[in-house]
């Protein structure tokens, strides 16, 4: 089978937003502690970072990092995880079933973002605090001085941070949230929470709770109810998506860009109905705050006796092989094309748990198979956003019935041109043939593709290279772009 795609420098969507490589740490299970965090550990600096997973982080190419949670947030004491660290409480953390011991505070992370170079995203405990544990966050985070909690920061060594951009809550529509609330009690709390954050700094960026899924039973009600509280007060509605492969349908879970595709699209219409009752001509975009694929490691949430309480216990640290890599690519390429409305994306989570980085504790730190689709995009995406024009065999699935087969998206940035394209079929090769005469671009920089013979094929500590990108081999004439998608496999060619 062959597809033919059209890729014009015209047919733009808009520019690459950084913000679309965003991630996620939470504290839950080893993320933060034995994750970017392991004093004593042969790699760690003089504040316990893990430098490691720092270059790996780097690596990735990430732009910014939400935090602290996650269900965890929900029902967090912020200031429990600042000052001395001897006077810091442990606490129980009900979201999941551990203890937590606040040596890993806002101050820390703040010192390990400007490390990475990574733009901080705060969320906020919406679901057993509220306005004024948000206001005095705000005043220890930003305010530059003179009041009781900015002077505290400054006893902590530590100058304003200045951070812009802020989660209300999170998934308080989730009945498994510390909190959990209807769309109304949330409406009201978070559009409060948001004016008085306002009162403070006008130009804040906030980002309302959207559903936990798609599938959640409130989808599309959750929304429109929460943002007719909050439309003026909140930039953006947020999403969350976990795509898995636990039920054996492959063909259905290579297609799971389709659903993310459709999920976008019913955000953003559900928003601009939103707009348009309240006669309101703002557009309120998209946080995609949660999204990767997770499946197998979902039966350890919160497993072991009920009475014991660990610190830093593992929990779903799900080892992805090469087809997730796919699905995680094609996921990119859905952001990418709604780079219109999708302000925020953030890949959950950053370390060991659902994870592009793996580490062991007191040992090696290693790449994922999907870390590298992540990287490579993120590198290679500059300039505008344009959609590809694709004429593509179809595909059939359980789940979203005949799909094309191919999908694809492009970027162009003053002559630097980058596809990036899947085959989501498992039954053969596709030929693509690209016209990118218009592109101006003469040749091929380099051509990369995610792709084993073995769709299971993953990384480990003993085997931390064993998936990699490969050459793709892609050949350029006339201004035709050929390149054959293998069955499962994820292609990035770069021009100039
Ligand atoms: O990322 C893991 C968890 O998934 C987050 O804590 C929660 O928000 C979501 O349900």
């Amino acid at each position: 089978p062959s597809a033919n795609l059209t890729i014009d420098p015209a047919f733009t969507i808009a520019p690459v937003n950084r913000r679309t490589f965003g991630t996620f740490v939470e504290h839950m299970g080893r993320c933060v502690y034995t994750g970017i965090y392991e004093p004593g550990h042969a790699t760690a600096d003089e504040d316990g970072f893990r430098k490691d997973v720092l270059e790996l982080t780097r690596e990735l190419g990430v732009s910014l990092v939400r935090y602290p949670g996650g269900n965890f947030v929900s029902g967090y004491r912020w200031e429990d995880g600042v000052g001395p660290r001897t006077d810091r409480p442990r606490r129980l953390d009900l979201a999941w079933h551990s203890i937590e011991t606040n040596e890993f505070g806002l101050d820390e992370f703040s010192r390990w973002c400007a490390k990475a170079g990574l733009e901080p995203m705060m969320a906020i405990n919406l679901g057993t605090r509220g306005v004024q544990e948000a206001l005095d966050l705000l005043e220890y985070t930003n305010h530059p001085g003179g009041t009781a909690l900015s002077d505290l920061r400054e006893q902590h060594g530590a100058a304003p941070y200045g951070i812009k951009l802020w989660c209300l809550g999170n998934e308080l529509d989730g009945p498994w949230q510390v909190g959990h609330k209807t769309p109304t009690e949330y409406g009201r709390l978070a559009a409060e929470t948001a004016r008085a954050m306002r009162m403070v700094e006008p130009d804040l960026q906030l980002v309302a709770c959207g559903s936990s899924s798609s599938a959640m039973p409130l989808f599309g009600t959750w929304e429109r109810d929460v943002l007719r509280e909050t439309y003026d007060f909140v930039d953006y509605i947020s999403c969350h998506a976990y795509y898995s492969n636990d039920d054996g349908d492959t063909a259905s879970f290579l297609a799971s860009a389709v659903n993310m595709d459709r999920f976008i699209d019913a955000v953003i219409a559900t928003a601009d109905h939103v707009g348009a009752e309240l006669k309101n001509s703002k557009k309120v975009g998209i946080s995609f705050d949660e999204w990767n694929v997770w499946y197998k490691d979902r039966s350890r949430l919160t497993d072991g006796p009920h009475d014991q309480w660990e610190v830093a216990p593992r929990r779903i640290e799900d080892e992805y092989n090469v087809t997730d890599a796919v699905v995680l690519g094609n996921l990119l390429i859905s952001l990418l094309r709604h780079s219109d409305r999708v302000a925020v994306a953030c890949l959950a989570q950053l370390a060991n748990v659902i994870a592009p980085i793996m580490t062991e504790p007191g040992g090696p730190a290693w790449r994922q198979p999907t870390f590298h689709p992540f990287a490579i995009t993120s590198r290679l995406a500059t300039g505008q956003v344009l959609r590809v024009e694709t004429e593509s065999p179809l595909t059939t699935t359980e789940k979203y019935g005949d799909v094309p087969a191919v999908d694809a998206v492009a970027t162009y940035d003053e002559g630097r041109l980058a596809l990036f394209a899947v085959n989501r079929s498992t039954e053969g090769p596709v030929e693509i043939t690209v016209d990118i005469s218009r592109a101006g671009v003469t040749r091929i920089d380099e051509a990369l593709i995610m792709h084993d013979e073995d769709g299971l094929a993953t990384n480990s500590a003993e085997h931390p290279d064993r998936v990699t990108p490969r050459p793709a081999e892609a050949r350029l004439q006339d201004g035709k772009l050929t390149v054959t998608l293998p069955a499962i496999s994820w292609t990035a060619v770069s021009l100039s």
